[in-house]
């Protein structure tokens, strides 16, 4: 392979990744003809909901497991230097040294392909088992990435749903937090979460899941009310330690964990709220007794209905082609 020619597809790639809000907080460019450099788009951080730019961190993370893949896909060798670098202002997140590698696995080709089909999935679940094979394959998805993945028994899971519903009112109680989150609603542009992407009303309370209060900060895109599955499938992502490398390393295995899900049929969604409680208020986190350096708690199971495709950025406002050969510009 070659980085010139093989260069979209790998950033196309990247971009499909998920991302806190849609923002795409991420900026690429080509560096010496083999480089790919993974930069922070300080200018889209939401400051109020991840104010330590965690969440920012995981998103850029999940970017550069979908390079990686593609880079594997395209018959490449990825090496990955992840911050902190002494030569590189603090915005540089990553780099990768690409030069020609072995074809991709069968394994690595299966999470490649299931880069496209894999969205989030904010609508009920029909509630058929996961298999052991999948949740499985899944905890390895993130060990092999350097993180951990618990998945919650019944009791662990009814607790973590009960701490995200305060902790989504306490949200939903925040101006500042309610006006951060607008602007990421219905924007209209390639980026943002369009309305007809948001959960639907749970027709039933308490609800048995309940996502990010999205309604708080835009009344009228209220939609029709829908039952969700009664014991929602929930995991945890952990990391060893709780520093903006590890929040990199997060992001990387909740996408893995993603695509191990997406091939066997399963889509996922975010409970973010607790997490980001506790990313805004460090000196009195909500209260729920999980383990240690929780990253992200998901949402597993069998979309009952089809998902929302989301927008994406074009490729000319996340790509700086500057360093790319002429011919690889024109094509
Ligand atoms: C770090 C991170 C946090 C997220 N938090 C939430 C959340 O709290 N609620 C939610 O519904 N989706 C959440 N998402 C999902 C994004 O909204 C979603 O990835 C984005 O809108 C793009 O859609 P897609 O995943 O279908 O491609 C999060 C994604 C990431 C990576």
């Amino acid at each position: 392979m070659t980085l010139n020619r093989d260069i979209e597809r790998i950033v196309r790639a990247a971009c499909a990744a998920p991302s806190v809000h849609n923002s795409q907080p991420w900026q690429f460019a080509v560096d010496h003809g083999d480089i790919l450099q993974l930069s922070a788009a300080v200018d889209r951080a939401l400051w109020v909901c991840d104010p330590s730019a965690r969440l920012l961190y995981m998103s850029c993370g999940a970017a550069l497991l979908n390079a990686r893949l593609a880079i594997r896909a395209a018959g490449g060798q990825p090496d990955l230097w992840l911050l902190p670098h002494p030569d590189y202002s603090f915005e540089v997140l990553a780099r990768i040294r690409i030069s020609p590698g072995t074809p991709a696995s069968p394994e690595e080709r299966e999470l490649h392909d299931a880069i496209p089909r894999r969205r989030t999935n904010r609508g009920p679940c029909t509630g058929k088992p996961i298999p052991e094979s999948v949740t499985a394959a899944m905890r390895e998805a993130a060990r092999s990435e350097g993180a951990g993945l618990r998945l919650l028994d019944r009791d662990q899971t009814e607790s973590v749903l009960a701490a995200s519903a305060e902790a989504s009112d306490e949200l939903a109680a925040n101006g500042e937090h309610r006006q951060e989150l607008r602007r990421w609603i219905g924007t209209g542009r390639n980026d943002g979460i369009p309305l007809a992407a948001l959960p639907h009303q749970p027709a039933s309370e308490p609800a048995p899941v309940r996502t990010r209060d999205y309604f708080a900060a835009v009344p009228r895109a209220r939609g029709p009310k829908v039952r969700y599955e009664r014991f929602p499938h929930v995991a945890v992502l952990t990391t060893a330690e709780d520093e903006p490398r590890d929040w990199l390393v997060a992001g990387q295995a909740l996408q893995r964990v993603l695509l191990t899900a997406t091939a066997s049929g399963i889509s996922a969604s975010f409970l973010c709220q607790l997490l980001e409680l506790r990313d805004m208020r460090e000196d009195d986190p909500p209260h729920w007794p999980g383990p240690a350096n929780q990253q992200m708690i998901i949402r597993l199971g069998y979309a009952a209905e089809p998902t929302v495709s989301m927008p994406r950025r074009p490729l000319a406002d996340v790509l700086d082609w500057r360093n790319l050969a002429p011919t690889a510009q024109a094509s």
